[in-house]
């Protein structure tokens, strides 16, 4: 067979980022939107975006730091779930870009301390949701519970959701166990889930398994051998309620190797050239156009990318660092590069 030296796809959505704020955000945000054409921007900034002024802010500072290399970038905005959130508020920020909230039980992540801490609490809110045809992004994790299983308890409360606002829009982000997978493919077609790049690369192995790397540690924690098992079965099988979210989420070095670590890894500059070696080494090409470009548009009723990216076999070396973070495959070989 013929070797592939090219590959174009549709100019990717990635439909989870964090981008931060202040002067580091700038890098951030180039990395992302010198290749994605859209970006679900997260909200657990310091404060929260909780308000339309804030996001319509926040969405012109990206859109300034995205200029220079990609004049189009569209940022698609978020919001932090918290009860009390009326009517009049939600109407606001959807005329500011804002398509989804972002549900983050308590304590479970970065910036989260302010979150969802009374699960009824914010059903009135979530009601508003549906009716106005915001999707609920959820952080499906259980607060308090052994680390690997706050995944799978958490996925009642997000069947729950699917069964008590039927006409809701609700994706599972970041996808780290066989349950979830599972559950996902169960529930309607108006549940959804992202998948990172990182956990379609490792098991809890890739964190501490021989070595403690943390650039590798992350919420949610990658699982066990089966978990990553389903998460590829799912991504590579062209299942449209499967599709890219990074959670690309840049912390410096400083704050990932000390005593007590942060969250997250820095995936945004290599997502492509990583997703393109593991699709192609799982036989299973032909399905990437559709998860990076093809499948979130759709569930998010956003027409699908018109432009195109082109990758070509041309090795290159991660650098160690970027703007001051560690990213994903720092310092080693990929095989595709951005043309
Ligand atoms: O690893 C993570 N980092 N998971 C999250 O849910 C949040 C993120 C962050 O903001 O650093
Ligand atoms: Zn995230």
């Amino acid at each position: 067979m013929k070797e592939m030296n090219e590959i174009v796809l549709p100019f990717p959505d990635d439909f989870h980022a964090h981008v931060r704020q202040d002067q580091a955000m700038i890098g951030y945000v180039q990395d992302l939107a010198s290749q994605f054409g859209r970006a679900l921007i997260m909200p657990n900034t310091v404060p929260p975006m909780v308000s339309a002024k804030q996001i319509a802010e926040y969405k012109q500072e990206i859109l300034a730091a995205a200029k220079e290399v990609n004049p189009d970038f569209k940022p698609l905005m978020t919001f932090k779930l918290k009860s009390g959130i009326t009517e009049a508020e939600l109407l606001a920020m959807k005329a500011e870009g804002v398509v989804a909230g972002k549900y983050y039980p308590a304590g479970v992540t970065t910036n989260s301390e302010d979150g969802v801490s009374d699960f009824e609490s914010v059903f009135p809110v979530i009601a508003l949701m549906e009716k106005m045809g915001i999707v609920l992004c959820v952080h499906g994790e259980e607060p308090g519970v052994f680390c690997l299983d706050r995944e799978a308890v958490f996925a009642d409360k997000v069947e729950f959701l699917a069964n008590k606002f039927p006409k809701l829009k609700i994706v599972f982000e970041h996808l780290s166990s066989a349950k979830a997978v599972a559950l996902v493919k169960r529930l309607s077609s108006n549940v959804a889930a992202t998948i990172t790049v990182h956990h379609l690369l490792m098991s809890l192995d890739g964190v501490i398994g021989d070595a403690l790397r943390p650039h590798h540690f992350c919420k949610p924690l990658p699982k066990r051998p089966e978990d990553l098992a389903a998460l590829r079965e799912a991504a590579f099988s062209g299942d449209p309620k499967f599709f890219l979210g990074t959670d690309s989420a840049p912390h410096s070095r400083e704050k990932k190797e000390t005593c007590c670590g942060a969250a997250g890894v820095y995936s945004a500059a290599v997502a492509l050239p990583v997703l393109v070696r593991e699709f192609l080494a799982a036989g299973a090409i032909e399905k990437l156009s559709d998860f990076v470009g093809g499948f979130g548009a759709d569930f998010y009723g956003l027409p699908r990318p018109e432009k195109t990216i082109k990758l070509v076999r041309e090795p290159w070396v991660v650098p160690q660092e970027i703007h001051g973070v560690v990213p994903l495959a720092a310092s080693e070989t990929l095989e595709w590069k951005l043309a």
